[in-house]
């Protein structure tokens, strides 16, 4: 990553004819760095890398080309926004890699969370690595860093991210975004049209709910926790909690209690609702959920979600919590 500062004299981009003002530059920029070479981007689907590829589609069009590695711990939905928003709606040169079977396979029986992680990490890198080099005539590596990633570069993030990508590839780094803080970007996002589901998403971490599934990770606990943070997800939005709250979601732990359904004995895992809100992730406190949804949100769980018989609320502030569980 280069070393470079933001100079004192930008302006902080909070307007639309800011952030116009932004693209325009960048389309220039971007379009006299790369030619009429290619460029390859990861792209998550998260805020900055879902940014710099509409950024990027917009001033070199085909010569992108997204490549989107559904590693299986995506939450629900997710994967296919990012189709329909890049390659039905923006018309991007889209690649989409399903490799949650290479994933989970190698995840089975793994309950150390930093395991959990590296595995995840080193075969995205494997997975990523392979299509670029299907490809032929790519120079560039597009990446969606952002100003905070260059200042906590050598800080507790740099573990984070899951996107990091191998050393020896030969690529010409493109980061138009590496200059903005977070709300810039989704300033910037807003502009060039992205839905306000992707551009306002709470952040969300590179292992995915890998890291939510506690333990050893199991298809049917994986999904049953996708069902629920999908319907947690449903309810803050339909109370207007997703703006309110930083980051909220379940964790799954890998035990069963006993309970009742249909009138017969019905044993499930817990899920662990976690909301709280920050403003660097290093404290977080907690945010008040009214106790009526969360009894809308618990008989939902408990109903609509195979192998979930509890709901349970984490009131932990960070420290002594994390916000993530593992
Ligand atoms: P913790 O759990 O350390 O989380 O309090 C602080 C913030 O970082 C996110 N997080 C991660 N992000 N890869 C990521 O990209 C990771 O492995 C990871 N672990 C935690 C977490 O969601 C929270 O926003």
């Amino acid at each position: 990553m280069d070393l470079v500062r933001r100079p004192e004299e930008m302006v902080r981009i909070t307007t639309k004819e800011l952030a116009d003002k932004f693209i325009d530059e960048q389309i220039n920029e971007v379009r006299s760095q790369v030619g009429d070479k290619k460029v390859l981007l990861a792209l998550s689907g998260g805020v900055d890398s879902s940014v710099v590829a509409a950024l990027l589609i917009k001033a070199i069009g085909k010569q992108l080309v997204c490549v989107h590695v559904n590693h299986g711990l995506m939450r629900k939905g997710e994967s296919e926004q990012v189709i329909e928003v890049f390659r039905n709606q923006l018309d991007a040169n889209l690649i989409y890699i399903d490799a949650t079977d290479r994933f989970l396979d190698l995840l089975k029986d793994v309950a150390e969370p930093e395991k959990k992680r590296k595995i995840i990490g080193g075969e995205f890198i494997k997975v990523f690595d392979e299509e670029a080099s299907k490809l032929e005539g790519i120079s560039f590596l597009a990446q969606g860093t952002i100003y905070p990633d260059i200042l906590e570069s050598d800080g507790v993030k740099a573990h984070h991210n899951v996107g990091g990508l191998p050393e020896d590839m030969q690529f010409e780094l493109v980061e138009p975004v590496k200059l903005l803080y977070k709300d810039e970007v989704r300033v910037v996002g807003k502009a060039l049209g992205l839905p306000a589901s992707m551009v306002d998403r709470q952040p969300f971490p590179g292992p995915g709910l890998g890291v939510r599934c506690l333990g050893a990770i199991t298809r049917d606990r994986l999904e049953a926790l996708r069902e629920a943070d999908a319907i947690l997800r449903e309810e803050f939005d339909k109370n207007g909690l997703n703006t309110k709250v930083w980051q909220y979601f379940i964790a799954v732990p890998d035990f069963k209690s006993v309970g009742v359904r249909d009138s017969k004995r019905y044993e499930g895992w817990p899920a662990i609702i976690r909301a709280v809100n920050t403003t660097d992730a290093m404290t977080a406190t907690i945010e008040e959920i009214p106790y009526e949804l969360l009894h809308t949100i618990t008989n939902r769980i408990t109903s609509e979600v195979e192998g979930i018989n509890r709901v349970l609320l984490d009131l932990t502030p960070k420290p002594v919590g994390t916000i993530e569980w593992e």
